[in-house]
């Protein structure tokens, strides 16, 4: 049986990411990073956001040649290989089929064991992969129970994080995603997409206190950032009408401060749920864990409130499968195996982690 596996002898995992726009494939050896090759879409720039029919063309062009290059770089065969890891969901249907569907493929040709992984709880045991924290002088990995920020392109979550298998999100955005509101406001700006890089970077200009942007006001440890994206519209839509190169004369600053606004929000949340959980082993994880504000920001409210801080190195901050065979590895001790019959899920609910379900 799977679970007398002594965790000690090399067990060769292949992870396949295909949620989105990103398509990556990654091998670890446990929970050591061999390969980890991701293949940026570019096609959706020129729309502004991603276009799913797309996306999931892209994949198919994409995901051979990047499972190739993956087992290269790793120096193993396929024949190494213990188990294949793929993203079951959240995420575009269409992309997620792509990974779904190559991974039973491999498996099956393979005779080996096939893993579906939950793409937010692999964002949050990114953790586990050695060397992954940028603050090296923190331990190596959090401990159970640590409190999670989740913050990605299409969810903003606190999770309770009780062991490798057990989520508890204590908190979630009721609209828009933190990345969400990073992008949609980089598009009102005129930037590129997706915009929340391109507004991290300019704001390293800019003065985050130029502009003073509403609060939500929302109970408990749940989010909301709608209200923001609106009031940055007829913000922007009132001073143009009296100076309508407004934006071009204070980029900088409308980064910034933007910027400030969606980090003290989460930062006030994170800090809300440490003090009601009493826990200080905090972790970020997501696409938007890459902000270098929101990075500091969780750094000094470390410092203040003597919390073990786990920031991702920025390979394991956005979408990347060395995320995905890390959950794999854990579920592969247990012997938890998906059927070949399963299908992959747009919307799984973060606490369910059943292949059956
Ligand atoms: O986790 P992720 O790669 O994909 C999803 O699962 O959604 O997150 C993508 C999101 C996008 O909204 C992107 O704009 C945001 O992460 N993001 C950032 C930064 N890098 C990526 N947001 C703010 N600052 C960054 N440096
Ligand atoms: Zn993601």
């Amino acid at each position: 049986m799977i679970d007398t596996i002594n965790n000690q002898q090399p067990i060769y995992i292949l992870g396949i990411e295909s949620s989105c726009d990103d398509t990556s494939a990654a091998v670890l050896c446990n929970n050591k990073v061999l390969a980890n090759v991701i293949a940026n879409q570019e096609i959706h720039r020129q729309y502004g956001g991603v276009v799913p029919e797309m996306a999931s063309r892209s994949h198919q062009t994409h995901i051979i040649p990047v499972v190739h290059e993956a087992l290269n770089k790793a120096n193993i065969t396929k024949k190494m290989l213990n188990a294949i890891a793929f993203t079951r969901g959240p995420g575009l249907l269409g992309s997620l089929l792509v990974g779904t569907s190559f991974a039973k493929g491999l498996a099956e040709s393979l005779q080996i064991p096939l893993i579906d992984v939950h793409h937010m709880q692999a964002h949050i045991l990114a953790h586990f992969i050695e060397n992954s924290n940028e603050l090296m002088d923190m331990p190596a990995t959090p401990k159970f129970p640590f409190i999670c920020l989740t913050v990605s392109g299409g969810h903003t979550q606190i999770v309770k994080v009780n062991s490798h298998f057990s989520f508890e999100v204590l908190g979630q955005t009721l609209d828009d995603a933190a990345g969400e509101a990073f992008d949609k406001a980089a598009k009102m700006l005129g930037l590129p997409y997706p915009g929340g890089p391109m507004i991290d970077k300019l704001a390293k200009q800019g003065n985050p206190k130029a502009f003073e942007f509403p609060h939500p006001q929302i109970q408990q440890l749940d989010f909301s950032f709608s209200g923001l994206k609106t009031s940055i519209l007829y913000f922007l839509e009132k001073q143009q009408k009296e100076t309508p190169d407004f934006i071009q004369k204070n980029l900088y600053d409308l980064c910034a401060s933007i910027q400030f606004t969606i980090v003290q929000i989460l930062i006030q949340k994170l800090e809300k749920a440490a003090k009601t959980t009493g826990i200080r082993e905090i972790a970020l994880a997501g696409g938007v864990s890459a902000n270098s504000a929101l990075r500091q920001a969780v750094i000094n409210a470390g410092l203040k409130h003597k919390w073990h801080v786990f920031i991702p190195k920025l390979e394991y901050c956005t979408d990347n499968a060395a995320m995905i065979a890390m959950a794999g590895y854990f579920k592969y001790l247990k012997g938890e195996f998906a059927p070949l019959n399963i299908t992959a899920e747009a919307r799984i609910d973060m606490n369910i982690n059943n292949s059956t379900q």
